[in-house]
């Protein structure tokens, strides 16, 4: 179906958005997704947005560490939650930390079925390719949505020595490739194609019957994410090629801090309209 004959998800209605409407997304308008880790910025992003993704990306965003690795199941629930209580409409997905599924199916079901019941969410989200084939069969068959993420996985940065694009060379296309048919197979309802080039993820999109959201792939992808920190201009550090800045929102909170430093230290701040004043003396009868 072409992009002209599927409405795009946030202009059909203000109804939640669930897995199965995400699923029927493929190939039509792209589907609008960003990540987002408090309930302020879930409540700021949900109307523009089909999917809200809190990713482990908060390790490095919200936490300042150096990767995703520390990043612990608690830290997912509680910033999940968080983003379910500020999200009405968007499908909320959160990220299944390393270590927290990779050493057994029945490992990810305990867990993922934690992140389900005590953040409210809508699906988890988990990396790797065919590796990771059973443990999605085993998930999806139990009732736990899942988004699959291939091509780069920030947590095998160890094994893999870095973050740079995938599948330039064509064995390594071909293997990735075969992980969308893998995760696909077993169940994903869609997949997350981090950082491949761009006639790869193209390749992914036409093979695949679910959805493929694309960060740093293509725009051939049937959706497109990006850590909305990156986006929004909050982050101070490496910014990657892939992302678009919309906004400078880290620019504007130094300013402002700055507006308010001057204010304090001049004693402009506060004014009389900031101030409670003295309770007004009652006037006794007669
Ligand atoms: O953790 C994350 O934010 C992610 C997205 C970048 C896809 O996995």
């Amino acid at each position: 179906m072409s992009a002209h004959t599927k409405p795009p998800l946030t202009a059909a209605s203000t109804k939640p958005v669930t897995v199965a409407a995400i699923r029927a997304a493929k190939g039509g308008t792209p589907l609008v997704c960003l990540t987002a880790y408090t309930t302020p910025v879930a409540e700021a992003l949900d109307q523009a947005s089909d999917l809200l993704l809190v990713g482990d990306s908060l390790g490095m965003v919200v936490y300042g560490l150096p990767s995703t690795i520390p990043v612990t199941l608690d830290m997912m629930i509680a910033h999940g939650a968080a983003v379910v209580r500020g999200a009405k409409r968007a499908l909320v997905v959160v990220d299944l930390p390393f270590g927290s599924y990779q050493e057994s199916p029945a490992q990810a079901f305990r867990n993922a079925a934690r992140i389900l019941a005590e953040t409210g969410c809508g699906a988890v989200k988990l990396e790797g390719g065919a590796v990771m084939a059973e443990t999605i069969a085993f998930l999806t068959q139990r009732g736990v949505p899942v988004l699959a993420h291939i091509g780069l996985q920030p947590q095998s940065v160890n094994a893999l020595g870095g973050y740079s694009a995938r599948g330039k060379l064509s064995a390594e296309a071909e293997t990735i490739l075969a992980d969308a048919r893998a995760v696909t197979d077993a169940g994903a309802f869609a997949v997350v194609v981090e950082g491949v080039v761009a006639p790869l993820a193209a390749r992914i999109t036409e093979t695949i019957r679910v959805p493929t959201i694309g960060i740093g792939a293509s725009a051939e992808c049937d959706g497109q994410i990006l850590v909305t920190d990156d986006m929004m201009g909050v982050t101070f550090g490496h910014v990657p090629k892939f992302v678009r800045k919309y906004a400078d929102v880290g620019a504007t909170m130094k300013a402002a801090a700055e507006a308010y430093a001057a204010d304090v230290r001049e004693r402009r701040f506060p004014a009389e309209e900031h101030l409670y004043g003295a309770p007004k003396p009652k006037i006794a009868a007669g």
